[in-house]
């Protein structure tokens, strides 16, 4: 069997996902732009980096030969306020890169390729999916990506499944829920809200937020998504492309806040009443993962708490409170 490249593999979710695959018996190759190998740091003797930009493609094409790569989790991308920011380079990243995967894919016979995709892509909920009653979402909802991070990342879905049609590239996209984990701090801003809460609590931090205690979302952990994606990469066969993965579970930040509290002496977590806390996307829903769970055998593991629990052991085993 030959090896898995993980692009983006430095990041939270490539470095849960890099994590997922040496724990299942592999030896993935990371593929990133940045250097920094501190969310990977005790993994170095079972994974390779190589270190490069993306948009080199004959450079991937190369680290794809060097290391006998046949399949691929696409991970690295232009994150939202950057695609805002510089739509051409968006364009240039989260399009074109990933176009030049599939050629690769294609051109190399490649065995399947793990594309990375958002909840974002979904029209914004409205009743009977959002706030009161969160009628679950399944992959026939309408799209209608409307900000520049989620048009290209349905323009790279349908890339994909147009390179699954033509020319048999065995591409499947993962549509994730709000996600929430170890890392996610360093450049996601105000759309990291569950981890930054987390952080804030451990780190000694106030978070006062003037409303949204009940607000529903579908968060789901990093180890949780890095589950979805080693089973996609390694699955037989699929009938669909696209799969919804989250926890099919509702949660609120007033929760979250609870068990911090618990847990994190003197955390101090203040959220008014009402929906929408105003510091995410806005799209706010929950998930039916039950395709995801029939073809991929996905099987979230960490419900609302133990994602929580799971973060303060990471946090507590590398940053330690004084
Ligand atoms: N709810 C959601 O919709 C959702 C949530 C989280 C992540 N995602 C997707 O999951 C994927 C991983 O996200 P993450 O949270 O780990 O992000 P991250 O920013 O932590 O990691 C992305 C990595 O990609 C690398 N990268 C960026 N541009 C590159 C380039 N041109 N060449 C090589 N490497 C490059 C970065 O250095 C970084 O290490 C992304 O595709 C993201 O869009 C979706």
């Amino acid at each position: 069997m030959g090896r898995i490249l993980v692009t983006g593999g430095m990041g939270a979710i490539g470095s849960a996902a890099v994590r997922w695959l040496v724990e299942a018996g592999h030896r993935p190759v990371i593929f990133d732009r940045q250097g920094s190998n501190e969310l990977v740091a005790d993994l170095l003797g079972e994974i390779d980096i190589e270190v490069g930009d993306l948009r080199s493609w004959g450079r991937v094409a190369e680290v794809i030969r060097r290391h006998d790569v046949d399949r691929i989790i696409h991970l690295a991308v232009l994150l939202p306020e950057e695609a805002a920011r510089e739509p051409d380079q968006a364009i240039e990243v989260n399009v074109g890169a990933t176009t030049a995967i599939c050629e690769l894919a294609r051109i190399m016979g490649l065995r399947r390729v793990v594309f990375a995709s958002s909840k974002g892509v979904y029209r914004r909920f409205a009743p009977p999916y959002s706030h009161p009653e969160y009628r679950p979402v399944d992959e026939t909802h309408p799209v209608e990506p409307d900000d520049m991070y989620d048009i290209t990342k349905y323009a790279a879905e349908r890339i994909g499944i147009d390179y699954a049609r033509r020319h048999g590239v065995d591409f499947i996209a993962l549509r994730f829920a709000a996600t929430y984990g170890p890392g996610r701090m360093v450049r996601h801003g105000s759309v990291a809200i569950r981890s930054a809460i987390i952080e804030n609590a451990w780190f000694g931090r106030p978070t006062i937020l003037a409303r949204g205690a009940d607000q529903q979302d579908d968060f789901v952990y990093t180890k949780d998504i890095a589950q979805a994606l080693g089973k996609a990469a390694f699955v037989e066969s699929v009938t669909d492309r696209v799969f919804n993965i989250g926890t099919g579970q509702a949660s609120t930040l007033a929760a979250a806040a609870q068990i911090l509290r618990r847990e994190v002496p003197g955390a101090h977590i203040e959220i008014g009443p009402g929906a929408d806390y105003g510091t995410g996307s806005g799209h706010y829903c929950i998930f039916d993962i039950s395709r995801a769970r029939r073809q991929l055998g996905y099987e979230p593991a960490y419900d609302h708490e133990r994602g929580i629990l799971d973060y303060l052991a990471f946090l507590s085993a590398t940053a330690p409170r004084g």
